[in-house]
């Protein structure tokens, strides 16, 4: 059966969501109903299937999940996925990316952001916090090509004052032309399509930014309620360069303290190193981290140990960082992120301080409702409830099964660990974002 493509529509499948109020729903014979405007007004057993509900679209044995959240990639970075495993950082950046993202002008954008949508989609993602390259009119291409796909998107333009890509613009006037391109961009997109799009304030890093441009760009945020999104504490060679660019500030989250740009709507990538301070400070603040465990191995960054910032209080999601990490997949992000917490263990990395080991449904949670959460967004999406929009993806659970005719998993947890440890790239079979269906999976006939 075809699965719906606007709402209002009722599905009749399997469903498994984790639930704000903790733990987890787990409908073996399921029922979601969704509402013209793409809300969702019931999920539950088929059983208890409203009286006037309109006929279900029978989907089972698939199963609907809510839609991951992607706390960080980088849109322009999507065609050199996949290379230069193993460099450090800062040579994977000159080498790698900068010479990508100075092509990536408005029209590669207009080339590549429709077709990245329908890739983020068919991995799973309905919601993507980006970031774009430093033009101005490649952004306006990225949001344009976001709105007429539907996906759910935050996207900012990289913002650096020195160390850029950039050529074209003197020095002296990089600072001022940069917030200004911002504060337009924030005019044109931030809530958007309304409000499914929305602007993130996006310095690059600390390398890349004077104190001035951190400064200025964290109160462009401020006063426009938009996000505000950089790197931290990702590489040991990254985080001895910032020290050497900001003698006075303590530690790394100090230098961005000092800007002013800790806080509930900062999202901060990586974080692979912090020490305990910075910990607290991150907490303290609300501020929130986007952990991108494939990227953290791909580029030998590190092993973050996110048990230990979870028992902390800090408020983490889980990030692609492609083309850092090779794939979107945020099911390969908790696969990996596993593989992580364990191999710390395994070489004994601070001893019994590292903190909770997340299992299955842990992870699908932190993939969805964990990054709707540091998104402020956790109201809205990021589980299947009642008053929620209805961000969902549908998957098949055959693609994960080891051998062909395996009955299903009926466990959810066996069903949460089939998923991250045997995710497939075609098993997403539709994405919906308020109840409209995503292009993008299922693209690859099976
Ligand atoms: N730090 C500064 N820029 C980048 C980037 O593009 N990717 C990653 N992984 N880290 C960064
Ligand atoms: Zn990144």
């Amino acid at each position: 059966m075809e699965p719906p493509r606007t709402p209002p529509f009722a599905i009749r499948a399997r469903l498994l969501t984790p639930l704000d109020a903790g733990g987890t729903r787990h409908e073996p014979d399921g029922l979601l109903i969704v509402d013209a405007s793409g809300g969702i007004t019931f999920a539950g057993p088929a059983a208890d299937r409203p009286e006037n509900a309109a006929a279900a679209t029978d989907l089972r044995p698939w199963v609907l999940l809510p839609g991951m959240v992607d706390l960080h990639a980088h849109l322009p970075q999507l065609p050199n996925a996949g290379l230069g495993a193993g460099l450090d950082l800062l040579t994977w950046l000159d080498r790698y990316i900068f010479p990508l993202e100075r092509a990536f002008d408005r029209s590669a954008a207009e080339r590549l952001a429709p077709s990245a949508w329908r890739a983020f989609a068919g991995a799973g993602t309905t919601t993507a916090m980006v970031y774009g390259a430093v033009y101005e009119a490649s952004l306006d291409a990225a949001f344009e090509a976001a709105e007429a796909h539907g996906i759910r998107a935050i996207i900012g333009k990289v913002m650096m004052d020195r160390g850029t890509y950039d050529l074209d613009i003197a020095p002296a006037d990089i600072l001022d032309q940069t917030l200004a391109e911002s504060a337009r961009l924030i005019e044109r997109w931030h809530g958007a399509a309304d409000g499914r799009l929305r602007y993130a304030v996006t310095p690059r890093f600390a390398i890349s930014c004077t104190a001035d441009l951190l400064r200025e760009s964290a109160s462009l945020a401020r006063s426009t309620g938009a996000y505000w999104q950089t790197h931290v504490s990702e590489d040991r060679g990254e985080i001895a360069e910032v020290g050497r660019l900001f003698p006075d500030a303590i530690d790394y989250v100090d230098v961005y303290d000092r800007a002013g740009g800790l806080g509930e709507w900062t999202v901060l990538a990586h974080g692979v190193h912090l020490s305990d301070r910075e910990l607290a400070r991150l907490v303290e603040t609300g501020s929130h981290v986007a952990h991108c465990p494939v990227s953290n191995l791909f580029l030998a960054s590190g092993m973050m140990p996110l048990g230990r910032y979870l028992d902390a209080g800090l408020s983490v999601g889980l990030g692609s960082d492609v083309a850092g990490g090779p794939e979107l997949s945020i099911f390969s992000a908790m696969r990996v992120g596993f593989y992580v917490q364990h191999a710390r263990r395994v070489a004994g990395f601070d001893g019994a301080d590292d903190g909770r080991l997340l299992e299955p449904l842990d992870w699908l949670r932190l993939g969805s409702l964990g990054g709707a959460q540091a998104l402020g967004l956790g109201a809205t999406i990021g589980s299947l409830e009642v008053g929620k929009e209805a961000d969902v993806i549908l998957v098949d659970p055959s693609f994960v099964a080891p051998s062909e005719g395996q009955p299903a998993d009926e466990d959810p947890a066996d069903l949460a660990s089939r998923l991250m440890f045997r995710s497939h790239p075609d098993m997403v079979r539709a994405a919906w974002v308020r109840g409209r269906r995503l292009e993008g999976p299922g693209a690859r006939p099976v």
